[in-house]
C-alpha cells in the first residue's frame, strides 16, 4: 500500500513534465495546421478560420459611371493575421468596377478582381472589340464587352456565368472565373469591403 502511495505521488509530480514534453510536440503540429496561431495556442484550431481585414474600404460615386461600360480600375489591400515579428502580411489586388447594361437603364455593377485565375497576370478591361479581335486571339460578338489577359489572352465575359459567377471564360487558357469583389450600393457610392473567400487570384 505504502509502495502504491509512493508511485502515486510520482506520477503526480511527473505530470507537469508529460504535459511539458507533450505541448512541445503538439504546439508545431497545430501550427502547422494553422500557421497564424501562436505558440501553445492548442485551441486556436478550433476557431473559426483567419479572415483578411481590408486596410482601406474603396468607394467610388455612382455618378463616376455615367453610361454602360464605363469602367474604373482601383487597388484594394487587406491585411492577413501571420504569426511573424510583424504579426500581419498587407496583400495588394487590383481590381475594376464595370458598370453594365441593365433593361431599365438603372445602374448595375460588377467588381472583379483583375488577379487572373490562370498564372497570376493583371489583366484589363478590353472594351474597343476591334482591339479584342486583333490582339486576344478573340472576336466578340457585337456588342459583347471583355476582360482579357495580355499573357496567355485568356478573355473573360463579365455578363455570362460559369460555376464560380460571372466572367466566364470564352477563350484562352484560365480555369475558371475571376474572383469577384463583394460590395454594396449605398448613398449613390459604390462600397467594395473585401474579396471573395477563396484566394488572391
Ligand atoms: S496569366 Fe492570364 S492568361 Fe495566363
Amino acid at each position: 500500500m505504502q509502495f502504491e502511495r509512493r508511485d502515486f505521488i510520482k506520477t503526480l509530480l511527473a505530470l507537469p513534465v508529460i504535459g511539458g514534453i507533450t505541448a512541445l510536440f503538439i504546439s508545431p503540429f497545430v501550427r502547422y495546421l494553422k500557421p497564424s496561431s501562436g505558440p501553445l495556442a492548442t485551441a486556436e484550431v478550433f476557431k473559426q478560420p483567419d479572415k483578411p481585414a481590408p486596410v482601406r474600404i474603396v468607394k467610388f460615386d455612382v455618378a463616376d459611371f455615367p453610361e454602360p461600360w464605363s469602367f474604373k480600375y482601383f487597388m484594394f489591400q487587406e491585411a492577413n493575421r501571420e504569426y511573424t515579428s510583424v504579426g500581419e502580411q498587407i496583400k495588394t489586388i487590383p481590381g475594376a468596377v464595370v458598370r453594365t447594361p441593365s433593361a431599365d437603364g438603372s445602374p448595375n455593377f460588377v467588381v472583379f478582381s483583375r488577379v487572373c485565375p490562370h498564372l497570376g497576370c493583371v489583366f484589363n478591361f478590353v472594351p474597343h472589340e476591334a482591339e479584342v479581335a486583333k490582339g486576344y486571339n478573340y472576336t466578340p460578338n457585337p456588342g459583347q464587352k471583355v476582360f482579357a489577359c495580355p499573357c496567355h489572352l485568356s478573355v473573360y465575359d463579365p455578363m455570362q456565368e460559369d460555376t464560380k459567377g460571372r466572367g466566364k471564360v470564352v477563350s484562352g487558357p484560365a480555369p475558371r472565373s475571376p474572383f469577384k469583389f463583394n460590395f454594396e450600393l449605398q448613398a449613390n457610392q459604390i462600397v467594395i469591403s473585401s474579396l471573395e473567400s477563396g484566394g488572391i487570384s
